[in-house]
């Protein structure tokens, strides 16, 4: 059976751009072969998580899930994470 892709959203609104995020629509190219594989990239102008004042930006969400101050090694790390835990 097809395994089900990741979903990343990257936020590629001013702010998120300015602070930090420059480097992130890059992502596809810094990932290796076995994750790359597995999940599906989109860009997306300001994906509103920048009106929450308690979170630190830039953003990129992951399967719907915020992670804040993203990097590409942030995000990297989440998608090890997500794909360990994925013995089906
Ligand atoms: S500019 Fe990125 S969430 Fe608003």
């Amino acid at each position: 059976m097809e395994t089900k892709k990741i979903q990343i959203v990257i936020c590629t609104g001013t702010l998120c751009h300015v602070l930090g995020g420059a480097e992130l629509p890059s992502l596809e190219q810094h990932l290796p072969n076995h994750l790359k594989n597995q999940v599906d990239i989109k860009g997306s102008p300001c994906i509103n998580h920048c009106k929450n004042t308690d979170m630190r930006p830039p953003f990129v969400e992951i399967n719907g899930e915020v992670i804040e101050q993203a990097s590409i090694t942030r995000i990297r790390e989440h998608l090890e994470k997500l794909t360990a835990n994925d013995s089906k």
